[in-house]
């Protein structure tokens, strides 16, 4: 009796499909199904994106022999790696409360000067700007010439076309879309308007995971110039979380090597968890060092109190007290507000400097943008001047982004020098002191980005602040206090500063802790990049 109703019982326990990614060295499928069959998976799919690599998953439903069939599918010869993929959630950056409407962005203030930078005769002709969201309503009026399927794919669902579905009302890409790109029959000019659109689908009912997420962000890499990206983890002021393994690795591998080599751009919105408490340096995808993180100032030039801070911001973009008319769904129009419009804004005016100048890299790009920020139209913020006369603030990095001194520096742009870089791992693997100086050669003579890296152990870090001098006296705050923030250490995390451009490498650099409470810092490292 006991066996049989035991067994009615396991009946009714969901059969958790456990998902893995799996390196499996062959260029037949056929045959990668057969090894992933033999040991008991189900060989779901390979990833688009990268060789060799699929996603399967065990069919056996009885989890006892999960890690015995794992160790045994490791034991193939064709076989390299084998990883339980988690599922996670990423979030769309969503509508913000707004006290101003506009039908036309290029007349959101302070001005970008995007109206001028079109009469200069760019409007983002051959650049390719993909939307990494919720899918495209292609077939909108203001979209369809731009649509190319070419760069488009449903991650969602694994389909060609990068569908939203209109009841689930997944209309954020749709709306980014169309301030890039919409082509002015009925809801207005997109800022690339000329450009070529790719729709990726990333985001839907589903959980997401890893090699989801690094496929999707590595998809057509040698053509997509620029990637816009509205979403990230939860802007609760609690959540410290960033790509996993994999995307990591998307996303440097296209800084380094996507577009030919010159380097993917990748545009973030820097998130809207400010009235939360929340700030960048707690999302890892912001808060990365191949990534392009723009902040958003309202029509009187305050930065949005909503909009959150961190030293990876680089520029900033206007709008954010703003509802801007873009497109909706079935070629009717919507408006949309929030730091989601920033980053497709900046990723329309990237898109216009790349038209002028096909052959900028990334790296050109970001100098390119703090180049071309102003902070005059800034306000009621004090911005703190680096070493090398740069001025900056967390919430809007280097200042407001000029469309038309973008487009104009662009032309006669003279392409950066190969980047150099300095990496000093401490002995030091366990401190408790408020105060660590770590002495750097003059390797650097001009720096780009300073990476330091940690294992942080403190019993509630969210009590924590940090800051980052350097040798010229430049203080950066790489981590403020999250007052909701009670959880436990940080661990294996990377602070990025853009705020000490310009600067050199030589001397002593100080690394100042705030707390009430003991803490132990390991495996410290500092990184320097730059020329
Ligand atoms: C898309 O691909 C087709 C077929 O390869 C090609 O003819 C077309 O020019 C491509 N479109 C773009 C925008 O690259
Ligand atoms: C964009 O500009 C190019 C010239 O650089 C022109 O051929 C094209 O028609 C323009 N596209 C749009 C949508 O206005
Ligand atoms: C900006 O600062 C000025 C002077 O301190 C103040 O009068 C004004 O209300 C502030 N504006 C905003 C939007 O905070
Ligand atoms: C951090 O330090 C610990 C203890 O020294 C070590 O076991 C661990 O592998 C280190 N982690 C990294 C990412 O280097």
């Amino acid at each position: 009796m006991f066996p049989l109703l035991f067994l009615l019982f396991l009946q009714f326990l969901p059969v958790s499909s456990e998902d893995f990614l799996v390196k499996i060295q062959t260029e037949n499928d056929e045959e990668a199904r057969n090894i992933a069959e033999y040991y008991g998976f189900a060989l779901n799919r390979k990833l688009k994106s990268f060789d060799n690599l699929y996603i399967v998953s065990e069919y056996l439903d009885d989890n006892l022999h999960l890690e015995h069939i794992v160790s045994e599918l490791l034991q193939h010869e064709k076989v390299h790696m084998i990883e339980k993929l988690d599922n996670f959630g990423r979030f769309a950056r969503k509508e913000m409360a707004t006290a101003k409407k506009y039908e036309n962005l290029w007349q959101l203030e302070p001005s970008m000067r995007i109206e001028e930078a079109w009469k200069t005769g760019f409007n983002g002709s051959k650049v390719t700007i993909a939307i990494v969201d919720d899918g495209i309503d292609e077939s909108h009026i203001d979209l369809k010439n731009s649509f190319s399927p070419n760069f488009s794919f449903d991650f969602v669902k694994f389909g060609n076309y990068p569908k939203p579905d209109k009841r689930e009302n997944e209309l954020h890409g749709t709306q980014c879309a169309g301030l890039v790109s919409m082509s002015g029959n009925k809801c207005g000019l997109g800022v690339g308007h000329g450009a070529i659109l790719g729709g990726i689908k990333l985001l839907g009912p589903k959980l997401l995971n890893d090699a989801l997420e690094a496929d999707a962000l590595a998809f057509q890499k040698d053509k997509i110039d620029i990637y816009s990206v509205s979403w990230g983890p939860k802007d609760d002021g609690i959540t410290a979380d960033g790509p996993k393994q994999l995307t990591s690795r998307a996303i440097s591998d296209g800084f380094q090597y996507g577009r030919q080599g010159k380097g993917n751009i990748f545009i973030w919105a820097s998130g809207n968890g400010g009235n939360s408490g929340d700030n960048c340096a707690l999302d890892g995808y912001v808060n990365n060092e191949f990534t392009i993180t723009f902040g958003v100032v309202n029509s009187d030039g305050t930065p949005a109190s909503y909009a959150e801070g961190c030293s990876a911001v680089l520029s900033a973009i206007s709008g954010g007290d703003s509802s801007i008319r873009t497109t909706g769904f079935d070629s009717k129009c919507s408006h949309i507000s929030g730091s989601s419009a920033s980053a497709a804004i900046a990723s329309g005016i990237v898109g216009l400097a790349l038209q002028a100048n096909p052959s900028l890299t990334q790296r050109d790009v970001q100098k390119l943008i703090i180049e071309s920020s102003d902070i005059s139209k800034i306000h009621n913020i004090s911005f703190q001047t680096n070493g090398a006369g740069y001025n900056f603030h967390q919430k809007v990095g280097f200042g407001l982004l000029d469309a038309e001194k973008m487009v104009k520096l662009a032309k006669e742009w003279k392409h950066v020098e190969k980047q150099k870089e300095l990496l000093v791992k401490t002995k030091l693997i366990y401190s408790t002191t408020p105060l660590i100086e770590i002495k750097l050669s003059d390797e650097v003579k001009s720096i780009e980005r300073v990476i330091l890296s940690m294992d942080i152990y403190h019993e509630t870090r969210g009590e924590l602040s940090m800051y980052l001098e350097s040798p010229q006296g430049t203080i950066s705050e790489i981590l403020p206090k999250r007052i909701t923030d009670k959880n436990a250490n940080l661990i294996n995390w990377k602070f990025i500063s853009v705020n000490f451009f310009g600067e050199h490498s030589e001397g002593n650099w100080k690394i100042h802790l705030k707390t009430s409470k003991p803490f132990v810092l390991r495996n410290l490292s500092l990184k320097i990049t730059g020329i």
